[in-house]
């Protein structure tokens, strides 16, 4: 029987817990279930709380709660998916549970980083091997923690016919480029907003957690002038490495520069999408990729997608289901891969994209029965 792995990942959108199933046959990678777990109202609009600035009010033991609060909800998805798939939790190699990220500062000094979702409890309940707490290795290795899935991008979907770049629009969106040329190394970066401020702006307007196909963005019109002075932001500038997350790109950041103006809610939506778009654009353009490989929940925008086409159009782009993997679910088989790295011995992060000093082998293992 090949060895299982399962996934858990529930990224900067705050909107739901993704746990994908896998398995290593012949060390080729398969994708057996999936399930999905809307994060309950409640839970949700704590962790934005806490995610932002306003986390200053929010007491400490709070914290110390959701991060036993959040291990439950991962373990009766866990519990969930392999009910679904019929496999008993003693099937399963490990799971490897990225957590939920409450605060990501890579560039003070001393850097930090915090995934909330106990592995203890995890371990516990399911009674699996569980890894967890990656991002923190590589950042004491001197790196930004983030991105961590170019590795499993490489392994998944580099090929010496032509120049691919892998990009999840996620919260954040993040880029791995993948040379033709496979012997060079890979690069990969957050490129800055995905959604993240497409679904506060939508939130905070029309009372939706996010803006299904984009049909309001599609309503207004893209406004030049502050498109120009939100991409002259200095992250969208700064060179690689780097990462990012919501303590940067907020709605606080957003009103910096909406200023007085009383620009229309939808054209500041359309120009946010633009601000995506041209963000991503640029930070792939340099590489000159033939092939972009879409993943994440902002593949569902088809403003976003036609917009990518349009704004890079000698490269064709395309959702990853093209390759034969859901684009819903690379993240969190990203995750499982990185727990059967760990447990092998084998190094997760690579240094050409984080800026550690060295490959290290990244994560906690906490042990199951
Ligand atoms: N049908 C859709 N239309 C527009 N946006 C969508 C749709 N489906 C998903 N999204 C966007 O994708 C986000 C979730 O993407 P996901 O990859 O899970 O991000 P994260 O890893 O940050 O959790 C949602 O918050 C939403 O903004
Ligand atoms: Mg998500």
């Amino acid at each position: 029987m090949p060895p299982y792995f399962i996934g858990l990942m529930s990224g900067t959108s705050i909107d739901a817990i993704d746990a994908a199933l896998i398995s290593f046959n012949a060390g080729k990678l398969q994708l057996h279930h999936t399930y999905r777990h809307a994060f309950p109202s409640v839970v949700r609009s704590e962790l934005l709380t806490i995610s932002q600035e306003s986390r200053e009010f929010t007491p400490l033991h709070r914290i110390a709660f959701l991060d036993i609060q959040l291990a439950k909800l991962y373990s009766e998805v866990v519990l969930k998916l392999l009910r679904q798939a019929n496999l008993s939790p003693s099937k399963i190699t490990a799971i490897g549970c990225h957590g939920q990220t409450i605060v990501h500062s890579p560039d003070s000094n001393p850097p930090y980083t915090w995934q909330l979702g106990d592995p203890n409890t995890l371990a516990e309940l399911t009674g699996i091997t569980t890894v967890a707490d990656f991002r923190r290795r590589d950042l004491a290795a001197g790196g930004q923690g983030a991105p961590l899935a170019p590795a499993c991008h490489q392994a998944l979907f580099q090929t010496p016919t032509e120049n691919r770049i892998v990009l999840n629009i996620g919260g954040i969106a993040n880029i791995t480029v993948l040379p033709a040329e496979t012997q060079q190394p890979v690069v990969g970066f957050d490129t800055g907003v995905g959604n993240a401020l497409l679904d506060a702006w939508c939130l905070k307007h029309q009372q939706q957690i996010c803006d299904y196909e984009g049909k309001w963005a599609k309503s207004g019109t893209v406004q030049t002038q502050l498109l120009n002075d939100l991409i002259k932001d200095s992250y969208f500038s700064r060179t690689a490495p780097k990462s990012t997350g919501r303590d940067y790109f907020n709605i606080n950041w957003l009103n910096s520069y909406l200023g007085l103006q009383n620009y229309r809610l939808e054209d500041v939506q359309a120009t946010l999408v633009a601000l995506t778009v041209e963000s991503i654009a640029a930070a792939a353009r340099p590489y000159h990729p033939q092939r972009l490989i879409v993943c994440g929940g902002g593949v569902h925008n088809p403003l976003l997608m036609q917009g990518l086409a349009q704004s890079l159009p000698n490269c064709s782009v395309e959702s990853s289901i093209a390759f034969g993997i859901h684009p819903d679910w690379i993240e969190a088989i990203c995750f499982a891969w990185l727990a059967r790295q760990t447990l092998t011995r084998q190094t997760g992060n690579l240094p050409s994209v984080t800026g550690a000093r060295s490959p290290v082998i990244l994560g906690g293992i906490y042990y199951g029965r």
